[in-house]
């Protein structure tokens, strides 16, 4: 384990040279690793763990497109593809990477299909974290862990075969084995983590919710929207205030944050852009403390979780989320988008063709 200091506070982290692959091999060479779901996270961490070398089987209802996903990503039905409830008899490492609803709805099935000392492993806090909500409670005699990686199952994938990596956080919530910690370090490493930060259940899911709820999803999708419409309000075109808001923040100016911080993409833009970011941030950042003061009351109360578990087990959630996701795809702003991002010079089609 390294300490390393973040913004002068030192934190443990792991490394893949404190925990090479040789050893995440060497710990889970008895393992039989039942990856449970093939949404997202199922196929990234089912097919690095195969990739590197780990005994590895895929649990999946059978009928549906997912199933044939699977497949055709060379699960073999029967030998290493499997309806979810017998991966999970079979597996001694049961990786619950079903849908956090697909998880509450499977749970009473799941639990008796696992066996004294296996692991029970989450990619999310929430099931363990909002058990009354969820009711899944796990016997005393597994270990429970977890490995989330800090990012979508599609780059955890594309980041590996890229030889990086992501990097996830993780935790142990019960360890009756001994052996969960390096259960944990060893799935981790040989799932694609760059390098692994712990955590625990809780903190992981109050975390990832308000991220998502916050600046990475909603907050952005939101400020994005108001800042479009304010533009339009006064005359500018969609382009300019596509432009204006989207195009130059996701081709360039974000890049540079990603490669050397905010403060490196502030000293690359014009005095003007400077000044003006600079007086303006606290702005900003004082005006959404509230609504942030109320998403985390929300998270750790449970009402997210609540609004969550309702929407996303009801029969007919896929048409609704169509039909939410249909209403930004055919808006002005997000149609803008469609044609600004046809114009970028990668994306031209030749005159006439
Ligand atoms: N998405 C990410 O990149 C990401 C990142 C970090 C952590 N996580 C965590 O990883 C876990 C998996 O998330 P995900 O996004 O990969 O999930 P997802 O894509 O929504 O997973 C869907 C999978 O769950 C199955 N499923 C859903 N409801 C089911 C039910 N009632 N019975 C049987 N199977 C059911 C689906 O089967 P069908 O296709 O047949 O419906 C599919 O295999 C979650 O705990 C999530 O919070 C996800």
């Amino acid at each position: 384990m390294a300490h390393i200091d973040f913004g002068g506070v030192v934190e443990e982290v792991i490394t893949i040279d404190e925990f090479p692959l040789e050893r995440a091999r060497e710990v889970l060479k008895h393992e039989t690793v039942a990856v449970l779901g093939y949404g997202v996270q199922g196929p990234g961490q089912a097919l690095n763990l195969r990739d590197n070398g780990i005994n590895v089987i895929v649990g999946q209802r059978e009928g549906g497109g997912t199933w044939q996903r699977a497949v055709k990503d060379g699960w073999i039905p029967g030998k290493t593809l499997f309806p979810v409830e017998e991966a999970a008899r079979r597996g001694t490492t049961i990786q619950y990477l079903l849908s956090d609803a697909g998880q509450v709805a499977t749970w009473p099935r799941i639990k008796q299909c696992l066996d004294k000392g296996n692991a029970l492993y989450f990619s999310h806090g929430f099931a363990i974290t909002y058990k009354d909500q969820t009711h899944v409670i796990p016997p005393a005699d597994v270990d429970v862990i977890m490995v989330a990686p800090k990012g979508s199952g599609t780059t955890l994938r594309r980041n590996f075969l890229e030889g990086s990596g992501i990097n996830s956080s993780f935790a142990i919530f019960q360890d009756c084995t001994g052996r969960a910690r390096e259960r944990t370090l060893a799935l981790g490493v040989a799932v694609g983590s760059a390098y692994l930060f712990p955590t625990t259940f809780e903190k992981e899911v109050f975390s990832d919710l308000t991220g998502e709820r916050g600046v990475l999803m909603g907050c952005l999708a939101g400020v994005m929207e108001a800042q479009y419409n304010q533009l339009r309000k006064h005359g500018h075109t969609p382009s300019e205030a596509f432009n204006e808001t989207v195009e130059e923040l996701t081709q360039s100016l974000i890049l540079l944050v990603a490669e050397n911080g905010m403060d490196w993409m502030f000293a690359n833009c014009s005095a003007t852009a400077q000044r003006g970011a600079l007086d303006w941030a606290p702005r900003f950042r004082d005006a959404v403390v509230p609504v942030f003061d109320e998403l985390y009351r929300r998270v750790i109360s449970g009402k997210e979780t609540q609004r969550v578990l309702e929407a996303n087990s009801a029969p007919d959630y896929r048409e609704q989320l169509q039909k939410e996701l249909k209403v930004i795809h055919d808006s002005e702003m997000w149609r803008a988008g469609a044609t600004v991002r046809s114009l970028r010079p990668e994306n031209r089609k030749p005159h006439g063709a």
